[in-house]
């Protein structure tokens, strides 16, 4: 038996997804990061990724000015600093000192990767999209790296590394089992 649920939790369906911590960078060259639930690829030529941003959050004008941006994924062992960036603004606080994250310079950007994330998309701004009460802005992914051993033969090694998911309200899970079908 089915039963109506609210329509206002639509995109409760979708959990869980990963959560990434995605940097950007003022004018000055500091740099903020936001986590982000709502992101997808979106080409593979060009290879393009989209994070879905509400224009309230102070990473949404940093990307306008700087047009560029990383996607960095989230081991699960640091998924409280994760939610520390999900609930606290850049506008207000240096989030990459509180949450004691390390910068390390990117390849292609001027915006810096995150040391403690196990892999990282520089991405260059595409084109922007305003959807509903959200900006999707779609990057053109410039240069891709990833901590060695992370991957074999280029899928995610999950005896190694735990990625961070998004249950909904303040829950957070990873994935503990893989299956390869033959
Ligand atoms: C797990 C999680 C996922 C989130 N996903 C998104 C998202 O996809 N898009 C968005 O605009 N905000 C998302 N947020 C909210 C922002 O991360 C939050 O408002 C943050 O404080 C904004 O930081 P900023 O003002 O420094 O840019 C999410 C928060 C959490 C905790």
């Amino acid at each position: 038996m089915k039963v109506n649920e609210s329509l206002e939790k639509f995109y409760y369906y979708a959990f869980p997804m990963q959560a990434v911590l995605v940097t950007c960078n003022d004018k000055k060259g500091k740099t903020n990061v936001i986590t982000i639930a709502w992101h997808t690829p979106i080409s593979k030529n060009p290879p393009l990724y989209g994070i879905s941003v509400a224009p309230s959050r102070y990473s949404h004008n940093l990307i306008q000015k700087t047009k560029e941006f990383v996607v960095n994924f989230v081991p699960y062992e640091i998924v409280d600093k994760v939610n520390f960036c999900g609930k606290n603004s850049g506008r207000n606080i240096d989030k990459i000192k509180e949450a004691n994250l390390t910068l390390e310079p990117a390849q292609k950007l001027k915006t810096p990767i995150i040391k403690e994330c196990f892999s990282h998309l520089e991405c260059k701004l595409y084109d922007t999209l305003t959807l509903g009460d959200h900006t999707v802005f779609i990057g053109e992914v410039v240069n891709v790296m990833a901590n060695k051993n992370a991957f074999t033969d280029d899928l995610l090694d999950n005896k190694r590394i735990k990625p961070t998911y998004y249950v909904g309200g303040n829950v957070y899970t990873t994935i503990s089992k893989t299956k390869r079908i033959f």
